[in-house]
């Protein structure tokens, strides 16, 4: 079996479900069911004996070495964290405390673990640490794509808190011998994304008639990629990924914000129409995110090369099935705009100051 941490969160749940659907190998879930984290993102496997939900944190180093000892996993995929840059902002000090010191507690047990092992097992067990593009900083509108040789240069309290943990997981493979993997992802969208990201939050504010809030001049560039294709991604760096190797993992879709919102409201003008105007006529441009990444781009051809992966959704499929979602699962969203979200809403818009007049 596999454990996997932080399964209840957006690309975690993803996994879990897809990991499900295509393989009778059983997946512990370790999870702290933090605000991001939602139990019932996995309602469809709540029953499935191949699913073992466990609550806890990955910095209690005994509690995980006691399940992996329980479990004898053959790899551990390490989803948990927290992953919000603009909650970076406001307190880093979370950000600090699980995506670094919960990554030294989990690299510890893991270390634990792996050591003791015979050694076929040994061989073929996998630590896979799952990390982002924004560890390589910003790049100019001309500047290459970010690859796996890029200098690091994290920017936000959150990218440099999983830069910290990627140097982690690098020193216990170079030290220790731990066979690890690293992925570098761009952003991801689809199912299961907590509202408080740029494109469920613009979905979710646009249907309840809010404004959609544009950091600056909305010219800042992601590279988007859907998030089945991110879970497939994984599940072929595990497979046949090198231990003590990064693979970079990219949509090859980069588009302003300003581009990804108006298509968000072309989409929602079509599939559930306004009773008069565009979803458009809700854009508001409001102050930028500070230390605000201009521009992100991954650079994904060693893991086509080596691994032969590439994304199987365009931007456009994939922001319509998007879209779709969202509108035919609204109780999962009134769940979980909860009084916590609204909070954080609060106190992420409040002081921002706002225009109505659309730039372009
Ligand atoms: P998320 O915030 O939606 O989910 C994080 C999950 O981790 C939640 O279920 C939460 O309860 C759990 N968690 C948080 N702290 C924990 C702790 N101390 N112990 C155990 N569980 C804990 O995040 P996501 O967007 O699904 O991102 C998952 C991973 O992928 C993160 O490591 C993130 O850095 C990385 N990543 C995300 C993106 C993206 O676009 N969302 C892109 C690249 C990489
Ligand atoms: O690049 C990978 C990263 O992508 C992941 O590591 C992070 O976990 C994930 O949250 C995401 O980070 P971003 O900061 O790029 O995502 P977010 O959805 O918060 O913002 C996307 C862009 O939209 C960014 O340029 C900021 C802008 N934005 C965001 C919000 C929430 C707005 O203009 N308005 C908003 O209200």
């Amino acid at each position: 079996m596999i454990f996997i941490t932080g399964g209840a969160g957006f690309i975690g749940s993803n996994f879990v479900l897809d990991w499900l659907a295509q393989n009778d190998e059983p997946v512990i879930n370790f999870d702290k069911l933090t605000y991001a984290g939602n139990i019932n993102n996995l309602a469809s496997v709540r029953q499935d004996p191949r699913h073992i939900f466990v609550q806890g944190d990955i910095g209690d180093t005994a509690q995980v070495a006691a399940l992996l000892a329980q479990y004898k996993p053959r790899a551990i995929v390490h989803f948990a964290a927290e992953s919000h840059v603009d909650r970076s902002i406001h307190g880093p000090a979370a950000f600090v405390e699980t995506n670094v010191n919960g990554t030294f507690g989990l690299l510890e047990a893991a270390r634990s673990y792996w050591s003791a092992l015979p050694d076929t097992e040994k061989a073929v067990f996998r630590f896979l640490h799952v990390s982002t593009d924004e560890v390589y900083g910003t790049l100019g509108p001309t500047d290459a794509p970010f690859t796996e040789n890029t200098q690091y240069a994290p920017n936000s309290p959150y990218s440099a808190s999983k830069a910290a943990s990627d140097h982690l997981v690098r020193s216990y493979h170079h030290t220790y011998g731990l066979p690890t993997l690293t992925t570098n992802c761009s952003n991801n969208y689809g199912s299961y994304h907590f509202p408080e990201k740029l494109i469920p939050l613009i979905i979710t504010n646009a249907r309840a008639g809010k404004p959609l809030p544009i950091y600056g001049d909305g010219q800042q560039v992601r590279d988007w990629l859907y998030v089945s294709d991110h879970c497939a991604a994984i599940r072929r760096v595990l497979e046949a990924g090198k231990p003590g190797e990064v693979y970079n993992v990219g949509g090859w879709n980069e588009k302003a914000n300003l581009d990804v919102v108006h298509t968000l409201c072309d989409i929602l003008d079509e599939l559930d129409p306004k009773a008069t105007g565009s979803y458009r006529d809700q854009i508001t441009y409001v102050t930028d995110r500070p230390g605000h990444d201009r521009r992100y781009a991954i650079d994904a051809r060693k893991i086509e090369r080596e691994l032969g992966w590439k994304p199987k959704e365009t931007f456009d499929t994939g922001i319509r099935k998007t879209v779709q979602w969202y509108l035919t699962n609204q109780d999962w969203v009134k769940d979980v705009q909860s009084g916590d979200y609204l909070k954080w809403v609060e106190k992420n818009y409040e002081q921002r100051q706002s225009s109505v007049e659309d730039k372009q």
